[in-house]
């Protein structure tokens, strides 16, 4: 039982530790989210930053990163290293999907938006290493973020159900942190299978950004969705790209860019996912 289902279930919690517990837990929120706070926690966040070509030597993409804020590498990984991840990964994540899966691996099971995620899915999935232990793509992170980043999240995700609209497929940013992310298609991704969407040049500074940060500053994850407003004019300033590919494309992204998912309409999609940033 958590902490705050013992609260509710005793009347001495209900009547007095749950208020004072509630009463701390805003005031610590008003403190650490608040909204005049944030120009300034933005600056000190960014200090830590460097941008540097010199710890990569994949400095075509780096540049069409930082221009673009994203890239597709088609063919990253040949068609035996692919399959080879593909026939571990893809069992793993049909039991999950089942509930079949009795691994120790943190999951998701979101069968209401059709989304299945196993972290740290290199642990079960040797092959998946190719991915997850690439050096070229951890001096690319590097690069971009700064000499400290590493990997704090490894992934695999299956979208298996046609028509299941998932929260992340209207636009959104992931974080007003640096974050960088490499994501590699393990099935082929064209119109109907899910593809990937950004809104190219997003990731630069912009008012627009200023407010939409500073919300997901003060509310959370939940703060990095554009309202119905921003919805009528930001995405107009910027060119969608679709992300369509054969299995071993690599996606690289600035996840402070706009971007989106797109619901299945059929068949699957099978991604492996790498996060970077500076741990704080
Ligand atoms: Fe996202």
């Amino acid at each position: 039982m958590s902490f705050v289902s013992t609260l509710k279930s005793s009347s001495v919690g209900q009547k007095v530790i749950l208020p004072v517990w509630r009463s701390v837990y805003a005031r610590k929120n008003w403190i650490y989210r608040n909204p005049l706070l944030f120009p300034a926690a933005r600056r000190e966040h960014f200090k830590r930053y460097n941008q540097d070509p010199s710890l990569t030597n994949m400095k075509e993409e780096l540049a069409i990163l930082q221009r673009d804020g994203v890239i597709a590498i088609p063919g990253f990984f040949d068609e035996e290293t692919t399959r080879r991840m593909v026939s571990e990964v893809e069992p793993a994540l049909e039991q999950l999907k089942a509930g079949t899966f009795t691994g120790k691996n943190r999951t998701l099971r979101e069968e209401r938006y059709g989304v299945y995620r196993m972290w740290d899915i290199d642990t079960i999935c040797p092959a998946t290493r190719a991915l997850f232990d690439h050096a070229g793509i951890e001096s690319l992170a590097r690069a971009y973020i700064s000499k400290d980043a590493t990997s704090y999240q490894k992934m695999g995700e299956l979208r298996p159900d046609p028509k299941r609209v998932s929260i992340a497929d209207h636009p959104h940013i992931d974080d007003w942190k640096m974050r960088f992310k490499s994501f590699l298609y393990l099935t082929d991704v064209g119109p109907e299978q899910a593809p990937f969407r950004y809104f190219v040049r997003s990731h630069r500074d912009a008012p627009w950004r200023r407010t939409l940060e500073a919300r997901y500053y003060r509310e959370g994850s939940n703060g990095g969705y554009l309202n119905e407003r921003e919805r009528s004019f930001v995405p107009q300033m910027y060119e969608e790209k679709i992300f369509t590919g054969k299995a071993g494309t690599l996606i690289l992204a600035d996840l402070r860019g706009l971007h989106r998912g797109t619901p299945l309409v059929h068949g699957k999609r099978i991604t492996l996912v790498n996060y970077f940033g500076v741990h704080s």
